[in-house]
């Protein structure tokens, strides 16, 4: 079985066991399992659930920029969510995206943290602080703590955390440009901290 497989069977075990009320499958990691560096988002949304792959909506096309400005390519790296499945609001009979319960993101911890060891990325890059959080710890403050280099949880990995896109998406103005600019600045950071490894010999 090839590693993309094994990931995308795991996920499923994994969301088999867990409560997706309003959610329609699973949404797995997608991309190179090989990669040497891995971007961790928060949960899909309503897109990424219809078609079950990862930052596909407008997130998605904004992510795929970013990466682009950073030199590294979608197909390149491992795109993956902390939550698999999407968390829904029920509003009479329609549904809408919310932010991931502090219960969910504990259940769907180990899968990370499996889905991680196996793929054994240098690099972590995180979308927002439900990546920080799951990444880095329970304590992690995006406003304070974004673009600094740290080490994940479970393997020690160089971990770092930006702007998720679609809180870029909710920036206005002078707001959207300058913290665009600064994801743009961290992925550039990941990307060249990629490069430093490959040249180091240890
Ligand atoms: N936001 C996320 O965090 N993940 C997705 O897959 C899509 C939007």
């Amino acid at each position: 079985m090839d590693v993309s497989e094994e990931l995308r069977r795991l996920a499923e075990a994994c969301g088999a066991d867990l409560d997706c009320p309003g959610a329609t499958q699973v949404v797995a990691g997608e991309g190179n399992p090989h990669a040497r560096i891995v971007v961790v988002g928060e949960a899909p949304g309503e897109q990424e659930d219809r078609e079950g792959r990862p930052f596909v909506g407008r997130a998605g096309q904004l992510l795929d920029r970013l990466l682009e400005e950073a030199g590294l390519a979608r197909e390149a790296v491992w795109i993956t969510n902390v939550v698999k499945c999407r968390p829904v609001l029920f509003e009479g009979d329609r549904m809408r995206n919310r932010p991931p319960k502090i219960s969910e993101i504990r259940a769907w911890n180990a899968c990370l943290h499996e889905e991680l060891r196996l793929i054994d990325p240098q690099v972590l890059l995180g979308l927002g602080a439900v990546a920080g959080r799951a990444l880095v710890g329970p304590n992690f403050k995006l406003q304070q703590e974004r673009g600094q280099w740290r080490k994940d949880l479970v393997l020690g990995t160089d971990t770092l955390i930006t702007w998720h896109p679609a809180y870029l998406l909710r920036q206005k103005g002078e707001a959207y440009e300058h913290r665009l600019g600064e994801a743009i600045a961290d992925m550039k950071e990941a990307s060249a901290r990629l490069l430093a490894l490959s040249l180091s010999p240890t």
